[in-house]
C-alpha cells in the first residue's frame, strides 16, 4: 500500500465515525449523498466542466456526475451506486483503474433510474445534493440544514490525506508557477499573458481541467483587477505581472499567487512589493490554532498602512487613522484568506459552531467571509494585496480624505498595477506549515 492509499484508508475510516455520530445526533437513519448534475448551457447542449458536490469529493476521489453514496450509521462500508452508462458519444466513466474502490461497496448500474432502486428502503434518510427535488419525490430530506452545518464544520478540519493532497496539489502548481516567472523574466518588449498561461499548463503538464480555477494572469495595469481573466497576445512594454494560478491533486485545490516586477518597473513598486512580501510572511508566522482570522486581517491592513505611508503614497496621518478612516481599504479591497480545500473558497469560514451559527459582521469590515478563530488541521490562505484600482482611488479624490493620499506618485503607480502575494497554510497548535513555500520559496 502506497503512503498516500494508507492515509486514505484512514480519511474514510473517519469518514464513517464522523458520519455515524452526526447522524445519529441529527436522527437519520442514513444519508444518500449524490456526485451532483453538470450545468448545462441555458438554450444549449454545452456542458460546463464538471465539479462535483463537494460533500461526494470527501469521500470519493472521482469527477464525473450522478453517481449516489449511500451511508448508514454503523455500515463499515458506504455503498457507492456508480453510474457508467453504454454510450459513444462520451468515454463512460470507469473504476478499473482506482485505487480507492475497496473502501466501498460498489454497486455498477448502466440506468438513470437503477441507481435509486438499488439503494433499497430509503426511510427517515437525508439527502445531500443538488438533485433535491428528485430526492423529495423519494421522500428524502433534501439538504437539511442542520446536517450541513454539521458536515461543513468537519469539512473544514483536513485529514492528513487531504493535507497530502492539498501539499500535492501545491507541488504541482509550483512546477508552474516556476516556469511562468522564467517565461515573464525573457519578455523584452512585449510580453503575452497567453504565453504565461500556456507556460504554467505545459510545466505541469496540466489541462484546464486540472486547475482550480481559471487562472489570473495580468501584465501591467490589468494585474490590479481582482479576477481578471482575459489572455492578452501581445503586451506592449511589460513591467509587471501577477499570477494567481491553482491546480488539483484528487479534488483538492491549490491558490497560489505571485507578483513580479522587473528591474526597470517604478523603484516605489518594487519597494512595496519588498515589503508587502514581508508582510505576508509575518502574517503566515502569527497563523496557529486559536488565533483570530479577524485581528490577521486587521494586523494585515496596519502594517500595510505603515508601508503605503513610508513610501509616501499615503501622507499627514498615521496607521490608526488610515485603517479607521478606510484608507487602506481602497488599497487592499478583500480579505486576507480563506479556507482551501475541495472548494477554493472552502466552507465553515464565517461558522462559530457546529450548529451553523455565524460569527456577527464586523463593523470595521463588514464583508469579510473569514472571521473566526482558526482551529488546528484547518487550511487557509494567506494572501495579502496592495493594488492602484482606479475605479476605488477615483472616489477618494474629491473626498474630504483626499489629502491623505500622494496623487502625483498614485498616478506614476497606476500603469504598474497591483500585486498580491497568497500561500496555502496548514494550521497547527501552536505553529502553522506553509504548503506553498517549501515548493515556491520566491
Ligand atoms: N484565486 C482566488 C482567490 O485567491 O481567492
Ligand atoms: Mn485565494
Ligand atoms: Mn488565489
Amino acid at each position: 500500500m502506497t503512503d498516500l492509499a494508507k492515509l486514505f484508508n484512514e480519511h474514510v475510516q473517519q469518514r464513517v465515525q464522523t458520519y455515524s455520530s452526526i447522524l445519529n445526533d441529527c436522527q437519520f437513519d442514513g444519508v444518500v449523498i449524490s456526485a451532483g448534475v453538470p450545468h448545462v448551457y441555458f438554450e444549449d447542449d454545452q456542458e460546463a466542466a464538471f465539479h462535483p458536490n463537494p460533500h461526494f469529493a470527501h469521500w470519493c476521489p472521482e469527477s464525473s456526475p450522478y453517481h449516489l453514496l449511500c451511508i448508514k450509521p454503523g455500515d463499515k462500508k458506504p455503498t457507492l451506486v456508480f453510474y457508467s452508462p453504454d454510450d459513444y458519444w462520451h468515454e463512460p466513466p470507469s473504476l478499473a483503474h482506482s485505487d480507492w474502490t475497496g473502501h466501498f461497496h460498489v454497486v455498477m448500474v448502466k440506468d438513470m433510474d437503477q441507481r435509486w432502486q438499488q439503494l433499497g428502503s430509503l426511510s427517515n434518510f437525508a439527502f445531500v445534493g443538488p438533485e433535491a427535488d428528485e430526492a423529495r419525490k423519494r421522500q428524502l430530506i433534501a439538504n437539511p440544514r442542520n446536517l450541513l452545518a454539521r458536515l461543513d464544520w468537519q469539512r473544514a478540519l483536513k485529514s492528513p490525506y487531504e493535507v497530502r493532497c492539498l501539499e500535492l496539489a501545491n507541488a504541482l502548481a509550483a512546477k508552474g508557477h516556476k516556469a511562468v516567472k522564467d517565461t515573464f523574466a525573457g519578455f523584452k518588449q512585449t510580453g503575452s499573458e497567453l504565453a504565461l498561461h500556456l507556460a504554467y499548463l505545459q510545466a505541469g503538464p496540466m489541462s484546464e481541467t486540472d486547475l482550480s480555477y481559471n487562472s489570473i494572469i495580468g501584465i501591467n495595469e490589468k494585474s490590479a483587477f481582482l479576477h481578471y481573466h482575459a489572455k492578452r497576445q501581445h503586451v506592449a512594454n511589460p513591467q509587471t505581472m501577477l499570477i494567481d494560478c491553482g491546480a488539483l491533486y484528487r479534488g483538492y485545490c491549490a491558490d497560489i499567487t505571485r507578483t513580479f516586477a522587473k528591474d526597470s518597473a517604478h523603484p516605489v513598486f518594487k519597494e512595496i512589493l519588498k515589503g508587502l512580501d514581508s508582510i505576508q510572511l509575518k502574517l503566515v508566522d502569527a497563523v496557529k490554532a486559536d488565533a483570530s482570522f479577524l485581528s490577521l486581517h486587521k494586523s494585515c491592513h496596519e502594517q500595510i498602512a505603515e508601508l503605503l505611508l513610508q513610501v509616501g503614497v499615503l501622507k499627514s496621518c498615521d496607521k490608526h487613522t488610515a485603517v479607521s478612516q478606510n484608507l487602506t481599504f481602497n488599497f487592499l479591497p478583500h480579505g486576507l484568506g480563506h479556507m482551501l480545500g475541495i472548494q477554493v473558497h472552502d466552507v465553515a469560514g464565517k461558522q462559530i459552531n457546529e450548529r451553523g451559527d455565524e460569527a456577527p459582521p464586523d463593523q470595521e469590515f463588514p464583508r469579510l467571509r473569514t472571521l473566526r478563530p482558526l482551529r488546528s488541521n484547518e487550511v487557509i490562505t494567506i494572501e495579502p494585496g496592495i493594488y492602484f484600482i482606479p475605479t476605488l482611488l477615483d472616489k477618494c479624490r474629491n473626498a474630504d480624505s483626499s489629502n491623505y493620499f500622494n496623487w502625483r506618485l498614485i498616478d506614476e503607480l497606476i500603469p504598474f498595477g497591483g500585486m498580491r502575494i497568497e500561500d496555502n497554510i496548514l494550521v497547527l497548535k501552536d505553529s502553522r506549515e506553509n504548503l506553498t513555500r517549501k515548493f515556491i520559496p520566491f
